[in-house]
């Protein structure tokens, strides 16, 4: 290899990480990839394993965060959400509901970083259900779920089946974005989840498709991998009759488009299912 040829492979992999860190919805990207670049270009040849990887990406930046122990964390009234998950139930919250209950959510510390909540959107009515992992930046900047790169590809997923995205609702295990795109931590998944599960109970879609590992491992109560668990229809475990199809995260497919294939199997799964045909 001559130098130019060193150079152009250089600003090819300095491109390839800009597009990741990007995905990941970090906006200071400088002082994101400064550190990390200076680490990983020289011997990012070296290290095919970590491109290859099939784990969702580790947490890559993570900002203090500033805690407020005045604030007293609140907990979500555990028997009503019980009682929303009986098919027969007289109780049935709305979205609006869920919403208001929600408000200014200040029941884990990710409220004093975020900008805005994002509860969710689509149709209240609908048969299909995405589930993703939580805000990245454009999504605390929106408060709309999945409108950065992951979301115009998801949004490209839902039309490859035929729908549009108005037709399904889209949501995520954690309202709040946790800073730098972390991974949830479990006080805030604990915190979070219920909401997701009364919004489901409000919803009753026929299929959830959960995008990545923490939507699949929360709703499923499950350690088992996306890798293993992804395309196979499950039970969700807290409403009779609604199914989980568990797929790989948009972003993960964005930094691994050889993926999409298996992807597009599972897509295609949940249009005959949504079709009656299996
Ligand atoms: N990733 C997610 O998991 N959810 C979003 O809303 C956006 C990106």
């Amino acid at each position: 290899m001559d130098a130019r040829d060193e150079l152009r492979e250089l600003i090819h992999q300095a491109k390839e990480h800009l597009l990741y860190y990007r995905d990941l919805g970090l906006t200071n990207i400088g002082e994101a990839v400064r550190p990390a670049m200076a680490e990983s270009l020289p011997v990012r040849a070296e290290q095919p394993a970590v491109i290859a990887s099939t784990s969702e990406p580790e947490p890559v930046v993570e900002p203090p965060v500033i805690h407020q122990p005045e604030i007293q964390m609140k907990k979500t009234p555990a028997p009503a959400i019980e009682a929303l998950f009986e098919t027969d139930s007289a109780i049935k919250e709305t979205l609006e509901d869920i919403r208001r209950d929600l408000g200014d959510c200040r029941r884990c510390k990710l409220w004093s970083t975020r900008t805005n909540i994002v509860f969710g959107d689509g149709n209240p009515n609908a048969e299909l259900m995405f589930v993703g992992e939580a805000p990245g930046a454009d999504e605390d900047a929106s408060g709309r779920p999945f409108v950065g790169r992951a979301g115009q590809l998801l949004t490209k997923m839902i039309e490859a089946i035929e729908l549009k995205r108005e037709d399904v609702y889209i949501a995520n295990t954690l309202k709040s974005r946790p800073p730098g795109n972390r991974n949830p931590e479990p006080d805030e998944t604990a915190a979070c989840i219920p909401f997701v599960y009364r919004q489901i109970a409000a919803i009753r879609p026929k299929l959830i498709v959960t995008l990545g590992n923490p939507a699949t491992q929360g709703l499923l109560e499950t350690k088992v991998g996306i890798t293993r668990i992804r395309g196979t229809f499950q039970d969700f475990p807290l409403i009779a009759g609604i199914k989980v199809l568990p797929t790989y995260h948009p972003a993960y497919l964005l930094r691994s488009p050889d993926k999409k294939r298996e992807a597009w199997e599972d897509l295609k799964k949940v249009r005959a299912f949504l079709r009656g045909e299996i």
